[in-house]
């Protein structure tokens, strides 16, 4: 019996390592053992999908640190891009009965049978920055308690103003736009069926296809990474199209300052010869506009953990939650970054 309570402890800490999964102190010494806003200590069980940007880095630190301010026991596991990952870390939350589960979808399909698993168990969730998209007939709104993220239609449809409006009265150092010259532009994507990707596409596409002299030239995945950006613009540079290239429309900064740094290396000067524009509005991105090889970021903000602690705490007290109440968003490019930048929180 003795040997049986030295080994459980034990395995599940094994458990936990194989999941992925970390617990976090969740403050408890400092706010004794009652969560912020509750009669009773919480514990919130988290699905990160990974560290792939500077973005998400910003993600998990501000979910953490509200973990802490709020007193909520936090297991939170890195997911490292991977379903199958998420799926496991979301079994062991289950089995530990957690209060609450949050989790941000690394792809939006394939979540109908977990998702019917939480709320078998009577476990409330919440989607965190990126959306599912379930089976015909089912809604989200059903399996989800809660939506915390931004609106990535709007974003892209943000990025494709920015630069219509900047090649009409800018352009680059070959052309402007006149309503009817090719104007072309390649452009690096995000993780392939993530919410991110999918809905920064769809809000490109609709907006960009009110100006047919807009045409895509190169289109491929970057993963939302700085080295597959690289990768990816590096080996455009070195196609006949190369010279062609108007405008890069990065999903995220990283991608476009790896790409960057790939224009650089072909020779060429971006900012001025080709115009880019990404999406996130983190410091790396800020840096690249004040060396002014970047033109313009679109905000998405990553500081969602008060938010999702706050609405953690309204579920439980089975309080009224707004489904979704979208991030407020800004855009920053070489007029207003300089200004901007000693404020910027990531
Ligand atoms: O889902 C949000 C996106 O994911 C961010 O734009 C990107 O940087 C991140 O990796």
């Amino acid at each position: 019996m003795k040997k049986f309570f030295v080994v459980l402890p034990a395995l599940a800490a094994a458990l936990m390592v194989i999941s992925g999964c970390q617990r976090e102190s969740g403050g408890a010494s400092a706010g004794g053992d009652v969560s912020r806003g509750m009669d009773r200590r919480i514990v919130m069980g988290y699905s990160q999908i990974g560290a792939e940007s500077e973005w998400r880095t910003a993600c998990t630190n501000s979910v953490k640190a509200a973990a802490e301010e709020w007193n909520i026991e936090l297991i939170f596991s890195d997911a490292q891009q991977k379903q199958e990952n998420q799926m496991q870390a979301i079994r062991s939350f289950i089995r530990q009965k957690v209060d609450i589960i949050g989790f941000t979808p690394v792809v939006e399909t394939g979540w109908d049978a977990i998702l019917q698993e939480i709320k078998d168990a009577g476990i409330p969730v919440i989607c965190v920055d990126r959306q599912v998209t379930l089976a015909a007939g089912k809604n989200q709104e059903d399996y989800i308690t809660a939506f915390i993220g931004s609106n990535m239609q709007a974003e892209a449809t943000k990025a494709a103003q920015w630069i219509v409006n900047y090649m009409k009265t800018t352009g680059n150092t070959k052309k402007k736009d006149d309503g009817s010259t090719d104007i072309n532009v390649a452009i690096l994507e995000g993780t392939t069926g993530s919410g991110a990707q999918v809905g920064r596409t769809e809000g490109w596409n609709a907006e960009i296809a009110k100006y047919p002299n807009y045409k895509t030239i190169f289109r491929q995945t970057g993963n939302f990474t700085r080295a597959e950006g690289q990768q990816v613009m590096e080996a455009w540079m070195k196609s006949p199209q190369a010279n062609d290239i108007d405008v890069l429309l990065a999903q995220n900064d990283d991608m476009a300052i790896g790409a960057i740094d790939a224009i650089n290396a072909a020779g060429k000067k971006p900012g001025t010869d080709i115009i880019i524009v990404s999406i996130d509005a983190v410091k790396g991105a800020f840096d690249a506009m004040l060396r002014k090889e970047l033109n313009a970021t679109i905000e998405c903000n990553p500081l969602l953990g008060p938010q999702v602690m706050d609405t953690a705490v309204k579920i439980l007290n089975n309080q009224p939650v707004t489904w979704w109440v979208e991030s407020e968003e800004s855009q920053f490019d070489w007029t207003n970054a300089e200004a901007a930048y000693p404020s910027r929180q990531y």
